[in-house]
């Protein structure tokens, strides 16, 4: 299944017309809060069934949240009377548990367009100002990555008081012959292949991300990989070695542009996700992609989900090099990321 469709499903999903309230049926107050549970993998596989193209990653995902409750606060609203899941979402603690991490809002079908989403995220982001007030608790901001088109998520993060506070470009493909083909007709004469980068060492990839301002790669203070957004100033070592440790994250370098990328199977699919910085070098952003379709195909990958810094939105876009996002991938939508802060840092 084409990850492109993915991308148009999700974009129909969300941000389609409000849909008509049924007139029968319980009202949204009545729902009942609770929190997830193996009851609703049913429930979770139907909504999943029908988001993202069927290749959302709620039936895998929910399975971790149930099982590190310590970490994650995954609570759904259920029918008042048939107990069954029609809203869910999930808190998870990121950044050495700075950084509350919210996810996977979904709402089944049979029960969008009456305010559940909303009754959710708002209960959600409660639990969240609630931890942060406890001094015990290492809590101190709100975030979640959505696409910039997404106007249902975004109307919900200004409801929550959180707002824009960074961006990327982001494209799908599906991986096969022609996407290769295309990067590399992408690419500028004698620009280079991918044969000329290399894989990071631990030492390099923590250079490129806590450099002097100015110099590192990683412009902001962030790194963000499969839609999550980690905090890396201060702590980019182990940040990054989590992420080897835990995913097989390859990181790849030697061209002045850093990338790195892992594999995410979900029920149907395998992705790699991989996302590049750069400093306004198209070129050295195609030869990073080139070299991660490389490692995705290596490891099995069928999809690439590609995010790209800010400084190549206006190179690999309709301005600079209209081609890449145009053909070589399909759809070139942006991705933001929102925050509210709960507790200022000492
Ligand atoms: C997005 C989704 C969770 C919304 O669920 P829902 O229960 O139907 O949403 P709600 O009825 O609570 O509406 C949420 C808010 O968005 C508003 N809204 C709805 N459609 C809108 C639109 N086209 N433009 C702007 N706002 C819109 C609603 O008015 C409501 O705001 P309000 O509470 O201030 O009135 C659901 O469509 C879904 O599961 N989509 C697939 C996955 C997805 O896109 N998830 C979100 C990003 S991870």
């Amino acid at each position: 299944m084409a990850a492109a469709a993915q991308v148009s499903n999700a974009s129909e999903v969300a941000t389609s017309p409000k849909a008509a309230v049924a007139a029968d049926g319980p009202s949204t107050a009545d729902f009942v809060l609770r929190p997830v549970a193996p009851c609703d993998r049913e429930a979770c596989a139907e909504i999943a069934a029908v988001t993202y193209g069927g290749h959302d990653y709620l039936v895998t995902a929910i399975e971790t949240w149930m099982a590190d409750t310590a970490k994650n606060t995954a609570l759904c609203l259920a029918h008042p009377e048939t107990n069954r899941l029609a809203a869910i979402e999930n808190l998870t603690r990121i950044d050495d548990g700075e950084t509350g991490w919210v996810e996977g809002l979904r709402t089944h079908p049979d029960w969008r367009g009456r305010g559940l989403a909303s009754r959710l995220h708002k209960e959600l982001v409660a639990v969240a100002v609630a931890e942060s007030e406890d001094p015990a608790k290492p809590l101190r901001r709100l975030r979640y990555t959505t696409r910039a088109d997404n106007l249902v998520s975004l109307r919900l993060a200004e409801a929550a008081g959180m707002s824009v506070v960074d961006s990327w470009g982001f494209a799908f493909q599906p991986l096969d012959e022609r996407l290769c083909d295309k990067l590399d007709s992408a690419r500028s004469p004698g620009s280079g292949g991918p044969e000329l980068l290399h894989e990071l060492t631990m030492e390099e990839a923590v250079a490129h991300c806590e450099g002097p301002t100015g110099d590192r790669l990683s412009t902001s203070k962030f790194v963000t990989i499969d839609w999550k957004v980690l905090q890396t100033v201060g702590r980019a070592r182990r940040v990054l070695q989590g992420l080897r440790d835990s995913h097989d994250t390859v990181f790849a370098g030697g061209d002045g542009a850093f990338s790195l990328g892992q594999k995410r199977p979900d029920a149907t699919t395998t992705s790699w996700f991989v996302t590049v910085y750069a400093a306004e070098d198209a070129d050295a952003a195609l030869r990073h992609i080139a070299w991660h379709v490389a490692r995705a195909a290596e490891n099995g990958a069928t999809a690439v989900m590609l995010f790209y810094n800010e400084a190549l939105i206006r190179e690999l876009g309709p301005e600079g090099r209209g081609v890449f996002v145009a053909d070589v991938f399909s759809g070139a939508p942006k991705a933001v990321m929102v925050e509210r802060e709960l507790r200022a840092t000492e």
